[in-house]
């Protein structure tokens, strides 16, 4: 597997092995809980060690599945899995992202994911694509964040 760190003339970039992700996506996707759809996702993220969770230059994997729920809406996307498990392992930012069905193709997360994911990796996140990776922000252009809400909050409340 390459996930580390290597420099080349622009500084350091991140060596992704799309293969690997995309393995562990699959992987992931068979521990999902999805009696009702009978879709299973699997998501894989790659993350640099920028934080707590580990040294500098240190690469991780963060994987989640979905979990479906009796009361439909309640059902959690494998994002929100893979989401809870980056901060749960110590936080970081997301560089690569694979989601796959049990069939191990690439899914288009969904629109509520795309806003997790944009959060969790910035608008030049990578997606695993059919087509080759895409960046996030080109699939959430225009999208609401943070500073959005820092520049629009009311100041007298
Ligand atoms: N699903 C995900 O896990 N991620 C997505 O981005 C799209 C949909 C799941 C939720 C549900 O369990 C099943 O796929 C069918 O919608």
């Amino acid at each position: 597997m390459r996930f580390g760190l290597s420099s080349t003339g622009e500084g350091a970039t991140l060596a992704i092995d799309w293969p690997a992700l995309r393995a562990a996506a699959q992987t992931a996707a068979r521990s999902a809980y999805a009696p009702y759809s009978r879709l299973q996702v699997g998501a894989a993220g790659l993350v640099q060690g920028d934080s707590a969770g580990g040294a500098e230059g240190e690469a991780r994997i963060v994987v989640g599945c979905n979990v479906e729920n009796a009361s439909f809406g309640l059902t959690l996307c494998a994002e929100c899995g893979l989401v809870s498990a980056l901060h749960a392992s110590g936080g970081g930012t997301l560089s690569a992202v694979s989601v796959v069905a049990g069939d191990g193709a690439p899914l288009v997360p969904c629109g509520r994911c795309r806003q997790l994911l944009l959060e969790a990796g910035g608008p030049g996140l990578l997606l695993d694509a059919e087509g080759g990776p895409q960046e996030i922000g080109s699939l959430l252009p225009s999208a609401f964040t943070g500073t959005d809400l820092a520049a629009r909050r009311d100041a007298s409340g």
